[in-house]
């Protein structure tokens, strides 16, 4: 598959190439993160592991990893793969999903999740789901305009010195 999409402002959304679009793509993993999980520091081995990761999954037919490029720069991305769970035999799941800051609030994080829609239609899924952090509310609230439904909640409790 080549161009998946084009549209007027030179933007197009096509299939990931891991020797040409990795280095931008690995790029984005410090603000993805670093935001969703406080505290977490993206270092060299957390980019080489990333790295590894992203050429295992461009290399197997149950995930995508497409990118949104304009003018030539690849200013965002979207990985999806096909899972079976407990109660269902194919779903998907939005592993990541990032837009340059320069290119959002223009709708293109919407795009990129029709897009995993598609796939994972086409692909047989009954459903696609996604983790989000709860901090993270514009992409909250991007999940939830595109129909997305909290299902489940993860909860934590912190230990201080304060609590012995
Ligand atoms: C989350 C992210 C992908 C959204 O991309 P985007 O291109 O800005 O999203 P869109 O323009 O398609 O916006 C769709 C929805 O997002 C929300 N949104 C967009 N801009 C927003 C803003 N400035 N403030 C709050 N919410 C906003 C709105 O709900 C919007 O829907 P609406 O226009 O109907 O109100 C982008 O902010 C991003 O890459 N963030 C950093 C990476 C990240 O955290 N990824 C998520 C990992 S779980």
């Amino acid at each position: 598959m080549a161009a998946v999409k084009k549209d007027t402002d030179s933007l197009q959304l096509r299939r990931f190439n891991w020797r040409t679009d990795r280095l931008v793509v690995l790029s984005f993993q410090y603000e993805i993160y670093q935001t969703n999980f406080p505290g977490c520091k993206v270092d060299d081995h957390f980019i080489e592991e990333y790295s590894v990761n992203l050429r295992d999954a461009a290399r197997n037919s149950n995930e995508n990893l497409l990118v949104l490029e304009k003018d030539g720069e690849v200013e965002g991305f979207i990985w999806m793969s096909l899972l079976s769970t407990l109660v269902d035999p194919c779903v998907g799941y939005v592993k990541n999903i990032y837009v340059a800051p320069q290119l959002r609030g223009k709708g293109h994080g919407r795009r990129l999740l029709a897009a995993a829609d598609e796939w994972f239609r086409s692909n047989g899924a009954t459903k696609a789901t996604l983790d989000a952090s709860v901090g993270n509310q514009r992409a909250v609230s991007l999940y939830q305009h595109a129909g997305y439904e909290i299902t489940r909640y993860r909860m934590e409790k912190r230990y201080s010195d304060a609590d012995d």
